[in-house]
């Protein structure tokens, strides 16, 4: 597959890691749920193997995706790993037999946490660390991220971490993280319909910092609007391109990590990058975020 194909390509900055801008999420990989077992594991490797083998070389996980899951099968379906793969990891929550989400970000947890994605993945060294804010349910929320980043970056020292990220976070815990370690991303939720971010994506940009969205569409329930099925059929194009599509074009330091667990929304993922929305296009997915604010 072209670059083109895979969105053109990004550098992270101050790292020797290059990426195609189009990229893929791991998280359904775990199964329903998030926690394991895993719907089809074969399946889950052959949607691995596709990816990389189409060209993506951004895989997002995490080893609470399972948990341990989603690392696992990565390793069984791509290791060793080519050497152009990139694999972001993230830390700060943990998986209980419950299966709810809970906060793990003393730097206990985080040292454990880096421990459990090397042995999961086979790796000496993870690529990019994401530290996961827990924040409120529907986003982040203020308050210090210092302790645990300091963890993160005493780790980057010791040599079991390469880069640091952020996740779930502010512009204001940014900025606080910023002055503990360099970042060289950041992963919160944003896509066409939730738009809350649109002046830190500009500063990040600015930065050179990469902006990785979650839920790009829309999450575990995916984006519906009559408008973007509407851009859709007038494109030849389907409603999940037009979304990805809009992505790329908004901020060129944005990079796609779309999740799936089934080989054709893969493919159908993948040919996002050959669409372009011209201007009025773009202006009428607009109100796409306007009628979501409205509810
Ligand atoms: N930092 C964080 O807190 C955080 C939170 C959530 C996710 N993430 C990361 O972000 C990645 C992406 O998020 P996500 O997977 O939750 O949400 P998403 O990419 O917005 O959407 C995934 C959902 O869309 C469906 N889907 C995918 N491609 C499709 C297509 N072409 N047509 C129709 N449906 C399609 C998937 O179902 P099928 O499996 O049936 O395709 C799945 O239900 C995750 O994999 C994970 O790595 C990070």
């Amino acid at each position: 597959m072209s670059e083109a194909m895979l969105g053109g390509r990004f550098t992270f900055p101050g790292a020797s890691l290059t990426v195609g801008r189009i990229g893929y999420g791991a998280m359904q990989l775990a199964g329903p749920g998030v926690f394991g077992p895993p719907k089809d594991p074969e399946v889950a490797i052959a949607v691995l193997r596709e990816a990389v083998a189409a060209g993506v070389n951004h895989i997002d996980t995490s080893d609470y995706y399972g948990p341990h899951v989603t690392n696992q099968i990565i390793r069984q379906a791509l290791h060793p790993y080519p050497s152009e793969l990139v694999i972001v990891t993230k830390l700060g929550a943990r998986r209980p037999p419950d299966k709810s989400w809970q906060p793990a970000n003393s730097p206990r947890d985080l040292t454990a946490g880096v421990h459990d994605n090397l042995r999961n993945l086979g790796l000496a060294a993870l690529d990019v660390v994401n530290y996961r804010a827990m924040g409120s349910v529907h986003g982040p929320k203020e308050g210090s991220i210092a302790e645990p980043v300091t963890a993160l970056a005493d780790l980057k020292r010791e040599g079991l971490i390469r880069h640091i990220g952020l996740s779930n976070v502010t512009a204001v815990q940014l900025a606080e993280a910023q002055a503990i370690t360099d970042v060289v991303c950041v992963q919160n939720n944003y896509n066409l319909a939730h738009r809350h971010d649109d002046a830190l994506i500009h500063d990040l940009a600015r930065q050179g910092i990469a902006y990785v969205p979650f839920f790009p569409l829309g999450g575990f329930t995916p984006l519906q609007s009559s408008t973007l099925s509407d851009v859709a059929g007038r494109l030849g194009s389907t409603p999940m391109q037009v979304a990805l599509a809009w992505l790329l074009q908004r901020s060129p330091n944005i990079l796609l990590i779309p999740g799936t667990s089934s080989l054709a929304h893969l493919r159908e993922n993948l040919a996002a990058g050959q669409l372009t929305l011209s201007p009025p296009i773009l202006e009428e997915l607009d109100g796409i975020a306007a009628a979501a604010a409205e509810h």
